[in-house]
């Protein structure tokens, strides 16, 4: 088989492949990328992916390259390029994945199956069906769930497998490839096309629609001495509701669940149904309204001027566990402080390069210490374990002022409270 697209899914996809068995060649258009992965590195942090690749490469049935001509032996053509959002409007920019499928073309051969991953807008495979038509091979498509940091257990012991054909020949196609987690007990659901593509839309957009929901709660807390720790808590106690992805904070971020519910919304204007996700937008809203008030919470504790103060970040990727950097909520919140006139030092355990690639203005420092010397006010946005583990009484020696923000909701406010912090965190009384 061949894996178009070797970034966070495509390299994932192709190592895991390779690990059940079959033989993989991995296409990408980035020769400093395709360098990477042969010589058995990730260019980028995924835990356990790296020996996953070493295995395959150490196997014989894995190798990369940026011929697509290399792919003509395949059987299977997984496509996992990006999907990004427009620069231009809120809907998907689906440039890579006419750019993979004009690729393939010409080394498509008659009964091959071309197997889209890709989070696309609905109506894009049945469009793909009709292009490759004329070289005789098929399409389907298998939409991957897989989440930053956990992407080789979520691809080699999925919740599900999502089957979009036309044909049961595909279905059995797909079978085969899948034998292995068929075999361990993954649940199959074999559709059509639309429903394929959208299984993975209206997952991402319930996630993001639980994350708001909590963090709307949080507004209201706020407004009224609530503590949404324990709302959630006693939320999620309810199996219907179930405590998972209700973490009030900052907010979601990242390559996934911002740019998906807009590319939704843009798709359901264009089919006329814009009025069925119109809450998608309060949706994107309320989360986008967690950064300022973020902020708003650092200037007030600055006084009211961030002016030449001195401000901590601790966390730059948009989750623990990731070095991803895209629509990172942390460093929109750092940035926003900088643009205010703060002087901002960040520290992340692994996103520090991609951080300073994407905003160069900002401050880094090696270690979260040495983060906070001098601070004025330290703000916690992305919850790695390091810094549940860093003692108050400690930090609070090197800091200009003990005032901490915990917007994700990951410290113990007793301790640092009794270590004579001044702690604010989202949706939780002040004291
Ligand atoms: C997501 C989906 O989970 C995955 O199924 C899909 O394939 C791709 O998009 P990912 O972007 O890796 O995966 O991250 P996820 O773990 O879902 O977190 C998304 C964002 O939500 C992060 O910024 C995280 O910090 C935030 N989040 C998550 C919360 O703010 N609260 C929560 O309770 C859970």
């Amino acid at each position: 088989m061949s894996v178009v697209g070797t970034g966070y899914l495509g390299a994932t996809h192709a190592a895991c492949m390779a690990e059940l068995g079959h033989d993989v060649t991995g296409i990408d258009t980035d020769p400093a990328k395709v360098a990477a992965l042969s010589s058995g590195r990730v260019p980028f942090w995924e835990p356990g992916l790296d020996e996953v690749l070493q295995r395959g490469l150490a196997s014989g049935r894995l190798r990369f390259s940026t011929d697509p001509a290399d792919a003509a032996h395949a059987q299977v053509h997984f496509v996992c390029v990006g999907t990004p959002q427009r620069a231009d409007s809120p809907a998907a920019d689906l440039s890579q994945v006419h750019g993979a499928i004009n690729a393939l073309l010409p080394v498509l051969s008659e009964g091959a199956l071309l197997v889209g991953k890709s989070t696309v807008p609905v109506g894009t495979a049945a469009g793909i069906a009709d292009q490759v038509a004329p070289t005789g091979a098929r399409v389907a498509w298998n939409p991957e769930f897989l989440r930053e940091g956990h992407a080789v257990e979520d691809t080699l012991r999925p919740d599900r497998l999502v089957f979009g054909v036309r044909d049961a020949a595909d279905e059995d196609t797909l079978r085969e490839v899948y034998a292995a987690l068929l075999d361990a007990g993954t649940p199959l659901l074999v559709t059509d096309f639309a429903t394929a593509e959208l299984v993975k839309v209206a997952a991402n957009a319930f996630l993001a629609t639980k994350i708001s929901f909590i963090n709307a709660m949080a507004e209201v807390c706020e407004a009224t001495g609530g503590d949404i720790v324990t709302l959630s808590a006693a939320l999620g106690m309810d199996p219907r509701i179930g405590p998972q992805f209700l973490r009030a904070g900052l907010g979601f971020g990242g390559g996934c669940l911002p740019k998906d519910i807009r590319a939704f919304m843009a798709r359901a204007g264009e089919l006329g149904v814009d009025e069925a996700l119109m809450f998608l937008r309060d949706i994107d809203d309320i989360n986008i309204r967690r950064r300022q008030h973020t902020v708003d919470l650092a200037v007030d504790a600055l006084g009211g001027d961030a002016t030449g103060r001195r401000v901590t970040v601790w966390g730059a990727a948009f989750k623990p566990d990731s070095d991803d950097v895209r629509d990172s909520p942390a460093l929109h919140v750092a940035a926003a402080l900088r643009a205010a006139g703060a002087s901002v030092t960040v520290h992340d355990p692994r996103a520090v390069d991609n951080a300073r690639a994407m905003f160069p203005d900002l401050d880094y420092a090696e270690t979260a210490d040495e983060a906070a010397r001098d601070a004025d006010v330290v703000l916690l946005l992305t919850e790695w374990s390091d810094y549940r583990q860093i003692d108050p009484t400690h930090i609070g020696t090197l800091v200009a002022a003990r005032r901490i923000i915990d917007a994700r909701n990951a410290l113990d406010p007793a301790a640092w409270r009794a270590a004579g912090w001044s702690y604010r965190a989202l949706g939780r009384p002040i004291a």
